[in-house]
């Protein structure tokens, strides 16, 4: 067992705090302007969304995390088994790391020190989440990075002599358009060595009823982490939302093959944003778009791989193969 301190196994890199904050009044004022109004899906992860979130992940209608558990779970000793006592799990979009201690744990039971690159955006969920593993796994050591996914890519010291595992679990490559996530896929490819490997949770295309049931849960926890966007408006930028006078809606739209997120305006109303000096006028039935989930086909897999250099090496499921883990691997020279 190492005896170094958590401090000595534990590296935080940031990056500009400052950035975040402008994007948000400018990304609201874009959004909210447009003809279609729209807020981007990233500042739903507040303190209390981000808690909001680990709730929907426990809720009986969304199978997404336990699904990928599950094939986590039964499959962790082969993933383990394939890689060299010296990688490098690297996680983009790591939260607070729940899955990854599957990943963590076997990659312990085989090697006498394990190395984790968590990357994310919020400083405050890396530091504890860091924190508590370090605490829990003696033989740990975190370099953690504080950024969005192509610039954690960057600062992440990938061009090394270690094997990489790098993992982006929750099925969040659902969250961007099919087109971002081909140029991430290919960026991330161009970081990769030949034996780095990149590991995938993937929703499935699959019956409507299902899909629809996982974003409209009987709790309404999901409505609260959607409604939570406006309450974030009202704290960082002086809004006067009412989130009484907006209603959750998501809907799955079959041909695109995504769930769509609104909150649709109950009444004629007016709001104010004080910090962007902006008045933002609603009628009944108006919506902002704040969501997309995109869900995928085996097909649209495999295309996915052949755009971006990667080819899928390996490809797990749960019992019911409502979710997919995929490995992809660089295709030679
Ligand atoms: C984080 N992401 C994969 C979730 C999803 O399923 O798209 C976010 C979420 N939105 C509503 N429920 C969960």
């Amino acid at each position: 067992m190492s005896t170094s301190t958590i401090e000595e196994r534990f590296t935080l890199t940031t990056t500009d705090d400052e950035i975040f904050i402008n994007n948000f009044s400018e990304d609201v004022k874009i959004g909210l302007t447009s003809e279609s109004k729209y807020l981007p899906f990233v500042y739903f992860y507040d303190h209390i969304g981000s808690q909001l979130f680990e709730k929907i992940c426990e809720l009986p209608e969304y199978y997404l995390t336990r699904a990928e558990t599950n094939i986590l779970e039964s499959n962790a000793d082969d993933i383990a088994s394939q890689f060299s006592e010296e990688t490098v799990l690297v996680e983009l979009g790591s939260g607070s790391s729940t899955k990854t201690r599957i990943l963590i744990e076997t990659f312990l039971e085989r090697q006498s020190l394990a190395h984790y690159t968590p990357i994310d955006v919020s400083l405050q969920m890396l530091e504890e989440s860091s924190y508590s593993l370090l605490r829990e796994y003696p033989d740990l050591e975190i370099n953690a990075i504080a950024a969005r996914y192509n610039e954690g890519i960057e600062h992440m010291n990938i061009r090394n002599d270690q094997q990489n595992l790098i993992t982006w679990l929750g099925s969040s490559i659902g969250n961007l358009e099919r087109s971002e996530v081909t140029t991430l896929l290919q960026h991330i490819q161009e970081t990769m060595h030949p034996d780095d490997r990149f590991l995938v949770g993937i929703d499935l295309r699959k019956d409507k009823t299902i899909i629809e049931n996982a974003y409209n849960d009987t709790q309404g926890i999901t409505a609260e982490f959607n409604l939570n966007l406006l309450t974030h408006v009202n704290r960082e930028l002086g809004g006067n939302f009412n989130t009484e006078n907006f209603d959750h809606h998501a809907v799955y739209n079959e041909e695109v093959g995504r769930i769509e997120m609104y909150l649709i305006s109950n009444i004629d109303q007016k709001v104010f944003i004080r910090e962007l000096d902006l008045d933002v006028s609603f009628a009944a039935n108006e919506s902002i778009h704040t969501e997309n989930s995109f869900k995928y086909s085996l097909d649209e897999i495999d295309m996915l791989a052949g755009q971006t250099g990667l080819y899928v090496e390996q490809q797990w499921f749960d019992p019911a193969r409502l979710f997919s883990l995929n490995l992809f691997a660089p295709v030679a020279g």
